[in-house]
């Protein structure tokens, strides 16, 4: 199904650089939030700090943030399924981690892991939850997606994903989905967004979530040594909707639940 997307409202973010990311713009942000004239009524309220790094993109630099258009999807299904826990694969400056960090406190959930590659990019999101009041809800990790969810289920700190949002390096999204699966993180009623899935776009990652289970099983059978083997027995149902960067351009978020698992 696809569902038709609002036309894009409001001051878009400056436009998307050939360099756009981790030339400094992400600690500039830290002084520009930290040093906001309205600070005291920033700390402590996440829509405002949401508010403040939007006004940075639109009035200083553009930053890869999911950005308010897409992220109400997310926020939507937050307030509608109610999430234990979530996943985030991808934290950037904390915008998502903010945003749905602090629906799934509203909404009465317990934890939102942000996993982040980017040591520098973790500090950044971790002073930006904490001004958004919400370090007791968000968990920052710094690592590969992969190391951490291994090591998270290693450790016993994660059993179940409720929402597993996608939204790091595209190649990984299926890699990452497929770990996920084989780490049994995935089971009936787990919805995954995945952000992104029309710019730049992910082929393999909607060809795999849009599969029937006996395509899946085909799908492995012909792999001689699979990179991640996956669960191919996990029902899935997925709709396509459309949305916009923060800077106008289109795009789209994939929400996908799984429904069950075919045992025949
Ligand atoms: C598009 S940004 C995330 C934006 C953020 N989710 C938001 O909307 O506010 C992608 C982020 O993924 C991180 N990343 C890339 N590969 C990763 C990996 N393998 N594990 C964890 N993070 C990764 C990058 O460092 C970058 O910060």
């Amino acid at each position: 199904m696809v569902l038709e997307k609002e036309s894009f409202k409001g001051e878009a973010y400056q436009a998307q650089e050939e360099t756009y990311f981790d030339d400094g713009r992400e600690i500039d942000l830290l002084h520009f939030l930290y040093g906001h004239p309205d600070l005291d009524e920033i700390r402590g309220n996440p829509q405002r700090v949401l508010d403040a790094i939007d006004e940075y993109g639109k009035t200083e630099k553009y930053l890869m943030n999911i950005g308010e258009y897409k992220s109400k999807t997310i926020v939507d299904l937050i307030k509608k399924h109610k999430p234990n826990v979530m996943v985030e694969l991808g934290g950037y400056v904390g915008y998502s981690a903010v945003a749905f960090g602090a629906a799934l406190r509203d909404s009465g959930g317990k934890r939102y892991f942000s996993l982040e590659l980017n040591p520098e990019f973790a500090a950044v999101i971790s002073m930006v939850v904490d001004l958004a009041g919400l370090s007791d809800i968000v968990k920052v990790i710094v690592g590969a997606s992969s190391e951490s969810l291994l090591r998270l289920r290693r450790e016993q700190k994660l059993q179940d994903i409720d929402i597993l949002f996608l939204d790091h390096q595209k190649a990984s999204y299926i890699t990452d989905l497929k770990l996920c699966e084989d780490l049994d993180f995935i089971r009936a009623g787990t919805i995954l967004a995945a952000d992104n899935v029309v710019k730049p776009g992910n082929p393999p990652y909607l060809k795999y979530v849009r599969s029937t289970v006996e395509e899946k099983r085909r799908q492995l059978d012909s792999e001689d040594e699979p990179f991640q083997q996956g669960n191919p027995n996990l029902i899935y149902d997925s709709q396509f909707v459309e949305g916009w960067e923060p800077s106008g351009v289109p795009d789209a978020v994939e929400i996908t639940t799984c429904t069950g698992v075919q045992v025949s």
